[in-house]
């Protein structure tokens, strides 16, 4: 990103996120004030809490997605369904609530480690833990991805993303299908091809790519795409990302996963700072 070339680039971009600010906000299901799913059905003195997609007047995006039942899971009907219990309430006497939940690795807004696919890596301890939080936060680039196809070779190839750019959330018809606030798993969402994968690999220096479903392989490609992008130990992959209403341009990335020893993924929260 610091290529002085790119300046005209970065410029012509931010202008563009300007003129493209969203009047869209808020379309984020959860967010109405009419939408009190999550709010529990007790009544209390107390206003509802904010939930919120932006902060500071538009300036920083929260770009994952709310942990709720009905978010879809990768390859089932079923979606999540319960995830959170009280064992301890104060309603049963207990000083304080303390919750639990129990979540796979690759729920929701997530991230992959290199032992995802490559069981020697696995064994090799790169869990989500060796990471590189370098990778995960500084400035990315927002691209909309031509919505009527998967990432190709062809497809890269069109969104001219230059030289020095590392990070890239590449956003997709998934998001205009808000694939990811439907409760079944659907494997027609778009993802990298495994020739899309390999062109980015070979003539681009992107290390962290950021998608809008629940893979960034398509589903024909799952294995193919992530071994391609993993095998250098070098790409991040963040799935799941919540890109909706969000202007296209350059941002400043912050992703934090938990520091899950020994796995290969990890829920994580990520936002976008103008
Ligand atoms: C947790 O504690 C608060 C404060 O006492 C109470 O209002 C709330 O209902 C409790 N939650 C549950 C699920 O018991
Ligand atoms: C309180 O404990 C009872 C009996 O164990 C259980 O049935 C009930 O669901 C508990 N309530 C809460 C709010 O945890
Ligand atoms: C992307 O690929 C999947 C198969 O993995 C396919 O079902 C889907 O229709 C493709 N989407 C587009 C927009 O071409």
């Amino acid at each position: 990103m610091n290529s002085p070339s790119l300046l005209p680039f970065l410029s012509a971009l931010s202008l563009l996120s300007v003129a493209a600010a969203s009047t869209a906000y808020p379309s984020i299901p959860g967010t109405d004030a009419g939408d009190c799913s999550l709010t529990g059905s007790e009544t209390t003195d107390l206003p509802p809490p904010p939930r919120r997609e932006v902060y500071d007047n538009g300036r920083i995006f929260d770009i994952s997605h709310r942990y709720v039942p009905e978010m879809p899971v990768f390859d089932s009907d079923k979606g999540l369904g319960q995830f959170l219990w009280l064992p301890k309430s104060m309603k049963n006497g207990s000083r304080a609530n303390n919750s639990e939940f129990k979540l796979g690795v690759h729920t929701g807004t997530h991230v992959d480690a290199p032992g995802h696919f490559y069981d020697n890596y696995y064994d090799a301890g790169f869990d989500v833990d060796t990471l590189d939080l370098e990778v995960l936060n500084g400035l990315a680039l927002l691209v909309d991805v031509p919505r009527d196809s998967n990432i190709t070779a062809e497809v890269m190839k069109s969104l001219y993303i230059p030289k020095g750019v590392r990070r890239v959330l590449f956003r997709t018809l998934n998001t205009d299908r808000r694939l990811m606030f439907k409760k079944e798993f659907d494997s027609s969402y778009v993802g990298f091809k495994e020739d899309g994968a390999k062109w980015l690999v070979e003539n681009t220096d992107i290390k962290l790519v950021g998608v809008d479903y629940l893979s960034a392989a398509s589903y024909d490609h799952s294995v193919q795409s992530h071994l391609v992008f993993l095998e250098s130990r070098e790409i991040i992959l963040v799935e799941g990302l919540k890109l909706d209403d969000v202007p296209a341009g350059i941002y400043s990335l912050r992703c934090l996963p938990l520091r899950l020893v020994g796995s290969e993924a990890s829920p994580i929260r990520c936002i976008l700072i103008r």
